[in-house]
């Protein structure tokens, strides 16, 4: 994964820091739109969705200015269905080139032209969902074709060399065994690797969950292949104590002390604010310090480990120091 050039990597950090001890979040999450091109099963979101209350470009610069993350994560929905994402991303980005920004998208209307004018305009990292390393991508997607179209497009623009495509995974029931075979397609297609954890929250579908010891040593299996698979390229994107976290998440059904609203924290396509994508108690803008006080100070949620609390339940010389080892400029070591 390309690291960070190092002036950026300190006014990321240097912001970071800010906003720890200010009690700002350090990430925000966009969900641009809450239409989708898909409906996959293990999701809430899925086809379209009234669009006429949604946020327009210029009004980004407003939360930008007001909750100043360091890390923004542009989200849905599926993003690349705003026609204006281009327009909404310089809003979003500053001239220093803070925030680190990562669009999450499934890719479906993902084309080398749009690729190359959201790096221009500020995309850091396009996360790309794979739950399937072949066609059955598609049937839980619900979304025929999507399959071929990945792997044409995703190998095609990972081969003009950026470095900023990363694969991300959400581990489930149905393609646990499927872990190191997801990582030969992120090898193969000359990209990075994520994994996350499916969260039975956003839907209350059990189904999807890893229930029984089988699937637990399955997962381990998985993931103990993928733990030999690491080298210095950083392509496999989670850190060890992530992934050790990830197990324990599954194992012990939940994992408590999440920070959402106070590090983290989601604006809807309208404009509130939200917790996480998945509590719905909605505040505006100006009202940020009352969702700490009223919900994160009570907050005994565990059920999800979704990669923005992975990076943000830390305390924050771990996160500075995976960040530092991993992430940004001055690796040395993985944490
Ligand atoms: C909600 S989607 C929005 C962006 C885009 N549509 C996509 O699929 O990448 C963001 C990520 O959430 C994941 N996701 C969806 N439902 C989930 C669940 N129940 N638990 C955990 N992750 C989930 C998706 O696999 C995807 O990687
Ligand atoms: S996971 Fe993404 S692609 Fe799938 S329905 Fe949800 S928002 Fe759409
Ligand atoms: S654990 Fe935190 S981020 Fe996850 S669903 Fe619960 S409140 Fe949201």
């Amino acid at each position: 994964m390309r690291k960070v050039p190092l002036s950026e990597s300190l006014r990321i950090i240097g912001r970071g820091s800010g906003n720890w001890v200010a009690g700002r979040p350090l990430v925000v999450s966009f969900e641009v739109t809450d239409a989708c091109t898909c409906y996959c099963k293990h999701c809430d979101h899925g086809g379209p969705k009234e669009e006429s209350r949604n946020l327009k470009p210029a009004d980004y610069r407003r939360y930008m200015e007001t909750l100043r993350p360091c890390v923004v994560q542009v989200s849905g929905g599926e993003p690349l269905m705003r026609p204006d994402l281009v327009e909404i991303i310089r809003n979003i980005k500053l001239d220093s080139g803070l925030p680190y920004t990562i669009l999450v998208s499934n890719w479906s209307e993902m084309t080398e032209e749009r690729y190359l004018a959201l790096r221009a305009a500020g995309i850091n990292q396009f996360s790309v969902s794979l739950d399937f390393p072949d066609a059955r991508h598609d049937d839980f997607r619900v979304y025929p074709g999507l399959y071929d179209h990945l792997s044409y497009i995703v190998p095609k623009l990972g081969a003009l060399g950026h470095d900023d495509i990363v694969l991300n995974s959400c581990i489930t029931s149905e393609n646990v065994g499927e872990i190191g075979a997801l990582a030969g397609k992120a090898k193969a297609w000359g990209v990075n690797l994520c994994y996350s954890a499916y969260s039975m929250r956003r839907t209350g579908c059990r189904d999807y969950f890893l229930h029984t010891a089988e699937q637990l040593e399955t997962l381990n299996r998985g993931l103990d292949e993928v733990e030999k698979l690491r080298d210095s390229t950083n392509w496999i994107v989670n850190s060890p104590s992530t992934l050790q976290a990830t197990r324990e998440y599954f194992k012990n059904v939940g994992t408590p002390g999440c920070k959402a609203g106070l590090r983290f924290l989601v604006v809807t396509a309208d404009g509130w604010l939200q917790p996480c994508s998945m509590q719905f108690k909605r505040y505006r803008l100006e009202d940020r310090e009352r969702m700490v006080e009223e919900f994160t100070k009570t907050n005994a949620c565990d059920e999800c480990y979704v990669s923005i609390r992975s990076y943000l339940d830390k305390s924050f010389p771990q996160l500075l120091w995976e960040n530092v080892s991993g992430f940004f400029s001055f690796k040395t070591s993985q944490a």
